[in-house]
């Protein structure tokens, strides 16, 4: 179902104090919305931002998890471990997890099958590097991301599924893609996703911008048909900003 979200990665930012205080800060002036808001905090902090938001419309992913159910796989975290403390969605594939951890698309699509066998909700990341967009590549490489981790899976498996393109060259960098440039590649997706499978499904798949959204451009960047709403970084760590990007949708 294509929902509108609003989801803030903190990335490997805040201890528990700091953690506690944003989120009762985002509690008390979230103010009425139809997206979904969503936070990921470091793992470490899950367990007590769950309890944290009980009675929040907040909800809580985490940054990332190992497909292995289990074992010696030291500093890694099960979908169980996560499951165990109420934590139901996942982000994968961002492009931090893909350059500095060499988690290619072979790999993520084996953390995408256990996060389904689980039941999870999957935040999936991809998105083009600079030089590959300079080189007009970006199109082609997207499609084999999409391809490569995702499109083994059926029809139902989607419905857990959150696309969330986000062109590397925006990440943390404060350089946006256009609101334009975003509108392209999400109606490119949706192509790609209809010819792979149905229109239908296509129509249906939510799909997140990701890069440097700020107060400034969210609104006109979740203007775009086909852009349901965003994957913040940075500006997610200021309640005000992350409030003001909610408000936006
Ligand atoms: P940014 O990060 O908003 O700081 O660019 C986005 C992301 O990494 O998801």
């Amino acid at each position: 179902m294509r929902t509108q979200i609003v989801a803030g990665n903190w990335k490997m930012n805040k201890n528990l104090e700091e953690t506690e205080a944003l989120l009762s800060e985002l509690s008390a002036k979230l103010p009425d919305t139809n997206a979904e808001v969503i936070v990921a905090p470091t793992f470490v902090n899950l367990a007590s931002a769950v309890r944290h938001l009980q009675s929040s419309v907040v909800q809580v992913a985490a940054q990332n998890m190992h497909f292995e159910e289990s074992g010696a796989f030291t500093g890694e975290i099960s979908a169980d471990m996560l499951l165990n403390i109420g934590v139901t969605t996942v982000i994968l594939g961002h492009s931090e997890r893909r350059s500095l951890f060499n988690e290619d698309d072979a790999f993520l699509a084996k953390k995408v099958q256990t996060a389904l066998a689980k039941d999870m909700r999957i935040i999936f990341c991809f998105g083009e590097e600079l030089e590959e967009r300079k080189n007009n590549n970006h199109f082609a490489v997207v499609s084999s991301q999409l391809k490569n981790a995702l499109f083994n899976l059926d029809t139902a498996q989607w419905q857990h599924l959150v696309l969330a393109y986000e062109p590397v060259w925006a990440i943390g960098t404060g350089e946006t893609a256009t609101p334009e440039q975003a509108q392209e590649m999400h109606a490119f997706i949706r192509k790609t996703i209809a010819e792979a499978y149905t229109p239908e499904l296509a129509d249906e798949v939510t799909i997140l911008y990701g890069g440097s959204v700020k107060p400034t451009n969210a609104g006109e960047i979740f203007s775009q048909p086909d852009v349901d709403g965003g994957l913040i970084g940075g500006a997610s760590l200021k309640c005000d900003d992350f409030i003001a990007i909610v408000q936006a949708i």
